[in-house]
């Protein structure tokens, strides 16, 4: 089993960019966190970009390098991007949508999310805790869905 682990723009700025909202663990460290919530029971990659087209082209290596599943947080992306959308519908491969933050409680150009209608589910507002929460929710779908 293998998940690929997606990342948009600014949150390579993680412990760096409003703490308030985002926390103080650094980018490296949600990889680490990550690595260990995986271990004994997936494999798991990372990919993170500022740029649109490459978090498309991310999406799309997934289906050639046959991930069983997608967790992706698109960042602003999320609220403007009906490109990542079709990527995901594209690929058809089970995707969790992430946000660190509660966005249901922020500005309102944050309450559209695009690519949430082709995800199986969004974690939002359980700080990074909210990617092994979405990696948990995958494992358990894919493992039904194989029955
Ligand atoms: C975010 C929320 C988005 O609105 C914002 O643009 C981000 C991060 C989150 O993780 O809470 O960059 O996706």
């Amino acid at each position: 089993m293998k998940i690929l682990v997606i990342n948009g723009p600014n949150l390579n700025m993680l412990g760096i960019r409003e703490p308030k909202h985002y926390g103080k663990e650094t980018y490296s460290d949600l990889l680490k966190k990550i690595e260990a919530h995986c271990e004994g029971k997936c494999a798991v990659d990372f990919k993170q970009s500022n740029h649109e087209g490459d978090l498309v082209d991310f999406i799309q290596s997934a289906y050639f390098e046959n991930y069983n599943g997608i967790v992706i947080n698109p960042g602003a992306y999320t609220h403007t991007s009906i490109a990542l959308l079709d990527a995901v519908k594209s690929v058809m491969i089970p995707t969790v949508e992430v946000h660190i933050s509660d966005v249901s409680s922020r500005e309102d150009f944050r309450q559209i999310s695009y690519i949430r209608e082709a995800c199986i589910m969004t974690v939002s507002g359980k700080g990074t805790d909210g990617y092994l929460l979405a990696i948990d929710h995958l494992l358990n779908y894919i493992q039904e869905e194989s029955k």
